[in-house]
């Protein structure tokens, strides 16, 4: 079986055949997903909150995103291997490009995800130029919560909304290979995804974004407390089947590749 690759997902793009991705952070749930069919497999630092108990991701550190990287590694054999560079290891284009390095080296990413707009430009042109993948995350940046002032819908005026596409732009531009935008108006999603050539991953960004992420647990209907708005419950919902979770998330592929999902009530 052969590893998707960036080259695989930018050919999907190109068809118009919707992208499938999940959080994952260990060996088993990473076999279990790539055996079901998702495309890329987000080692996402979200694991300091689903993981360790953390209110935010910000205390992750890069070693403890290292050892999960090589968990879902050892476990997968066909999803593209996309992992976080923690909060403030890309503070610089220097210390981003060590840091990168350490997560393929070290913990078998194929690709690294950064969170922010202009101001990683110059990061994601030196990536790319030393033959790291680049996913740039944009909209509500979780790394920056306490600057946003919460988890909060991003782009809803105008003003922001240009920012957020001018910034879309420049990544591309820059050499990044994958887009993510989170929690922006679904029109906004729509409008970015359909104006770079790059694959846009959406979560909470509506169904016109070419592939779509949740994290695991909360797909899974296990994370504690009150599931965000753009995610859903897979495992509850088995009107079409059993109610395990191998069925859970091959439902949550199909919704995806159908367009299912997500759906109006997942949108902002
Ligand atoms: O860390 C993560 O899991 C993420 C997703 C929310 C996209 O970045």
């Amino acid at each position: 079986m052969s590893r998707i690759t960036i080259t695989t997902l930018q050919a999907m793009k190109n068809r118009g055949e919707k992208i499938a991705c999940l959080t994952a952070y260990d060996s088993s749930f990473a076999a279990l997903l790539d055996d079901a069919g998702i495309e890329i497999l987000l080692v996402g630092d979200s694991l300091g909150m689903v993981i360790q108990g953390q209110d935010t991701t910000l205390p992750v550190t890069l070693d403890e995103m290292i050892y999960h990287s090589r968990c879902v590694a050892s476990g997968s054999r066909r999803a593209l291997l996309m992992v976080d560079m923690p909060f403030m290891a890309d503070a610089d284009p220097q210390q981003a490009l060590l840091n990168a390095g350490r997560l393929m080296k070290e913990g078998g990413a194929q690709m690294v995800k950064l969170e922010g707009g202009a101001l990683q430009v110059e990061t994601v042109g030196c990536l790319a130029g030393h033959g790291i993948p680049v996913c740039a995350h944009l909209g509500l940046l979780p790394q920056s919560v306490h600057k946003l002032g919460g988890y909060k819908v991003q782009g809803r005026d105008a003003e922001t909304a240009r920012q957020i596409r001018d910034d879309a732009l420049a990544l591309e531009q820059a050499g990044a290979d994958m887009l993510l935008l989170e929690c922006v108006p679904a029109a906004l999603g729509t409008a970015i995804s359909r104006s770079v050539s790059i694959p846009v991953i959406g979560i909470g960004a509506g169904p016109d974004c070419d592939a779509q992420v949740l994290v695991l647990y909360d797909m899974l209907g296990i994370t504690p407390g009150k599931r965000p708005r753009f995610s859903h419950d897979f495992v509850s919902d088995y009107e079409a089947g059993s109610s395990d979770i191998a069925s859970a998330v091959r439902r949550y592929i199909e919704a995806v590749k159908s367009g299912t999902f997500p759906a109006e009530q997942h949108c902002f």
